[in-house]
């Protein structure tokens, strides 16, 4: 339990002696680290409910708490706040009991539910770009936060496979070539390439564009040529799109797609009816909003095909009755939340997923030094092959060719974990709403609030532990910078309570970060190899490790590796 919890409780305890009311007995961090660890401003809410003197009620809880030997000093300052300052000794009680649990002293949620979490959306012969990247990367991170909260946790990648753009790649298919005949032949590549001309003759020729629909539609209703050719395209794209998720060290559980929903859509379209919910309009089936600014959910399209909207309403039907849903998140970018929005407000309305929380949680887009969608140098479409290219290359710069002790392959698997580490640093330390501006030359470095640089951190400490040959002993505090750095350390569980619930990895990365810093002033100040202090030398080693492994674990949440060594040029 952290230190702000045990305190949690003390004060609870006190309160209710008092026979005061115990919704205000909680304390936060002290905003005035010059006076207390902590302040409970539970004195002045009260004054206030209750119309009291609010420096008397303080000094009341002030008097019962200094009974307490785990603080070294209280005091009412202010108006009415509680400051409150901890022995030395109850700290470090607090971060051996940190230290021997294998998650930190962190509870799981007494609550746990199942959260059904929809990102990656890749879509049939794209290749992925900076776009997929977010929603693979925040995604990922979000599904550990909740799995280490304690939740059950379903991911799905929900792959574009039922949209206008099969009609495109089999029409183009069939323009060049005559017949579907050759598809199954087709690699990835190749399949890519006839989206691309697909994509421009579309933007250009109305009558290509009108044929894909035809045909999206013959295959949603079950053409059995297409269907064929479809299956290839699909299977070669899912089998490509694995391979990149697996680089990104992404983790699906399921790997359903837009078309699995088919029948599932069917059932709405026909709810709708009956419940008198839809209409037909200009040929379509739709469902108007409450709000009739916005525009109506399309279900069924004029041309008889089933478009985006249906198919995430029938999703979530799907989630609900087969997977038991109860949460379910959305890692998609936020120009899709008018999208989102519409679809919850449909399957509120035709009552397909009563009592589930639904959550969009959209990311802004990330940008190049000129504020525009990130291209590569020649203007293209960044790649998340590309980008992991240049990452590689900009890591390298920082890595020795050869070393000591190290292959050829040792060097280069350590630069793909510091690689991807960057990639994935930079776009989680970003608030998730906000879009941020790639920064190419600083991302990689192996200072400054970086990816490396934690892992540097991390890295440093296991070449202490292994240099000390000690074992780690009971933890003492013995000056101020162990006092930081533990009290640094016990914000953890509230930190991931918090990015858990506001699902927001960067509240991770700023932890992180902050703490790879007050443990560099932990150890500038607090010798470990040259302490002649035994009992010091052993407490530092033990506190070292605990940082190292939370560290570790929070690189872990963020879906990021650390190796055990770094080299460095
Ligand atoms: N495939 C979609 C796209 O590329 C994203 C899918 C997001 N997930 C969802 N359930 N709609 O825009």
């Amino acid at each position: 339990m952290s230190l702000e919890n045990i305190l949690n409780k003390k004060l609870q305890t006190v309160f209710n002696n008092l026979g005061l009311d115990s919704k205000f007995a909680f304390v936060k961090v002290s905003d005035r680290p010059d006076l207390s660890d902590f302040q409970c401003n539970g004195a002045l809410a009260l004054a206030k409910a209750e119309r009291k003197n609010p420096r008397e009620i303080a000094a009341n809880i002030a008097s019962e708490l200094e009974k307490d030997n785990d603080f070294s000093k209280i005091s009412v300052d202010g108006p009415g706040f509680l400051n409150l300052t901890l022995s030395d000794d109850f700290i470090a009680n607090s971060m051996d009991v940190a230290a021997d649990d294998e998650r930190f002293g962190v509870e799981k949620t007494s609550h746990p539910r199942r959260i059904v979490m929809d990102f990656g959306g890749p879509n049939v012969a794209k290749a992925l770009h900076v776009g997929h990247l977010r929603s693979a990367v925040i995604g990922e991170s979000i599904r550990r936060i909740e799995v280490f909260a304690g939740h059950d946790v379903i991911s799905d990648v929900h792959f574009g496979d039922w949209g206008t753009q099969m009609g495109m790649i089999l029409g183009e298919i069939i323009l060049q070539d005559g017949n579907l005949a050759k598809t199954t032949s087709y690699n990835i590549d190749e399949i890519s390439n006839f989206y691309k001309q697909a994509n421009a003759r579309c933007k250009e020729d109305e009558k290509a564009k009108e044929e894909a629909r035809r045909i999206t539609a013959e295959l949603q209703s079950g053409h059995e040529e297409y269907y064929n050719a479809w299956q290839h395209l699909r299977k070669v794209s899912l089998e490509a799109i694995k391979k990149n998720y697996e680089v990104l060290d992404a983790h699906f559980d399921l790997w359903l797609g837009e078309s699995d929903a088919h029948k599932a859509s069917e059932e709405v379209v026909k709810l709708a009816k009956e419940q008198g919910a839809s209409e037909v309009d200009a040929g379509a089936t739709i469902i108007r909003l409450a709000d009739d600014s916005k525009p109506p959910v399309i279900l069924v399209k004029s041309d008889g095909g089933f478009g985006y909207q249906v198919t995430d309403i029938a999703t979530i039907k799907m989630r609900y009755e087969d997977l038991k849903a109860q949460e379910i998140l959305y890692v998609v970018d936020k120009r899709q939340s008018l999208h989102f929005e519409q679809v919850f407000e449909v399957v509120e309305k035709l009552g397909l997923a009563p009592n589930v929380k639904f959550k969009h949680i959209g990311f802004g887009t990330v940008n190049g030094a000129d504020g525009k969608p990130f291209k590569t140098r020649d203007g293209g479409v960044m790649n998340l092959e590309d980008l992991i290219t240049m990452s590689l290359d900009k890591v390298k710069e920082s890595l020795p060719e050869t070393a000591d002790g190290y292959t050829a392959e040792d060097i280069e698997k350590m630069a793909k974990q510091i690689a991807i580490g960057a990639i994935k640093f930079q776009d989680l330390k970003n608030n998730t709403a906000s879009g941020y501006i790639f920064e190419l030359e600083d991302f990689a470095k192996f200072e400054g609030k970086t990816g490396p640089y934690i892992q540097y951190a991390i890295a440093r400490i296991n070449s202490i532990l292994r240099k000390s040959k000690m074992n780690g002993g009971n933890i003492r505090i013995t000056n101020k910078e162990e006092r930081d750095l533990a009290l640094k350390i016990d914000q953890l569980g509230a930190v991931i309570n918090r990015a858990e619930a506001e699902k927001e990895p960067s509240v991770i990365a700023e932890y992180t970060y902050s703490l790879a810093q007050v443990f560099s002033s932990f150890y500038n100040a607090s010798p470990i190899m040259n302490e002649t202090n035994v009992e010091k030398a052993a407490s530092r080693i033990r506190l070292a490790k605990l940082v190292r492994d939370i560290l570790r674990l929070n690189l872990y949440l963020m879906g990021i590796e650390a190796p055990e060594a770094m080299l460095k040029k």
